[in-house]
């Protein structure tokens, strides 16, 4: 079984917007657009170690071989409904990058993750998948999204947040040792109504305004 993996991203362009994006005050428009930019910045740390491959070109002065990423195998997965927030930042700097879906609710009553929307491009085998998704808070969703998501056999599988919960972290790398977390921060705890604490409150509701 593969270590279990979480990379803090402390970049100090992320932990100032990630700031900016908690205080109540800060209005929807702005923390859209704060959104869209730390997510292009998680986008650049968690794209790190994507191949490359060399294609011959022509400078003005001379011929080479000059590297680039195939982003038609990046495959982005986005949890409905704010993880769309961070796949349209992601998309910004990888526009070529295929896009999933998949919505998840929980029941009341078994509190058990039921999927209403799973959608994901063809050729999965051949893809790397990075899957989003703001909060990572009791963690059950999301795991359970990564469970779906195995089914359909993957190359490999990263999870992206901007914040995550100690207790969210613990339940997603029991259940997925094998998927590497990528966060901007891991907050203090989760409360009795499952909010992240400090967290950002709501972020379906701060991304779109619902509330
Ligand atoms: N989902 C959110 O949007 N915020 C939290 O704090 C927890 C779950």
């Amino acid at each position: 079984m593969k270590k279990k993996s979480c990379t803090v991203i402390d970049h100090p362009l992320v932990q100032h917007k990630l700031s900016i994006m908690r205080m109540e005050e800060t209005p929807c428009a702005e923390f859209r657009r704060l959104l869209r930019e730390v997510s292009m910045l998680l986008a650049y740390e968690v794209t790190r170690d994507i191949p490359l491959a060399e294609i011959d070109i022509k400078t003005p002065i001379t011929a080479m071989k000059a590297k680039v990423i195939d982003g038609k195998k990046i495959t982005l997965v986005s949890i409905l409904r704010a993880g769309n927030g961070i796949l349209d930042g992601m998309l910004e700097l990888i526009p070529s990058a295929r896009v999933g879906h998949i919505g998840l609710y929980r029941d009341p009553e078994t509190l058990v993750p039921v999927e209403y929307y799973f959608k994901m491009p063809p050729d999965i085998s051949q893809r790397d998948i990075i899957v989003v998704d703001p909060m990572l808070a009791t963690g059950n969703s999301a795991a359970a999204a990564i469970s779906r998501i195995k089914e359909v056999s993957p190359l490999s599988i990263k999870f992206v947040c901007l914040i995550a919960s100690p207790e969210g972290l613990d339940v997603f790398t029991e259940a997925h040792p094998d998927v590497p977390v990528f966060t901007a921060s891991i907050d203090q705890k989760l409360n009795e109504h499952g909010y992240i604490v400090p967290g950002l409150g709501d972020a379906g509701d701060r991304i779109y305004g619902t509330k």
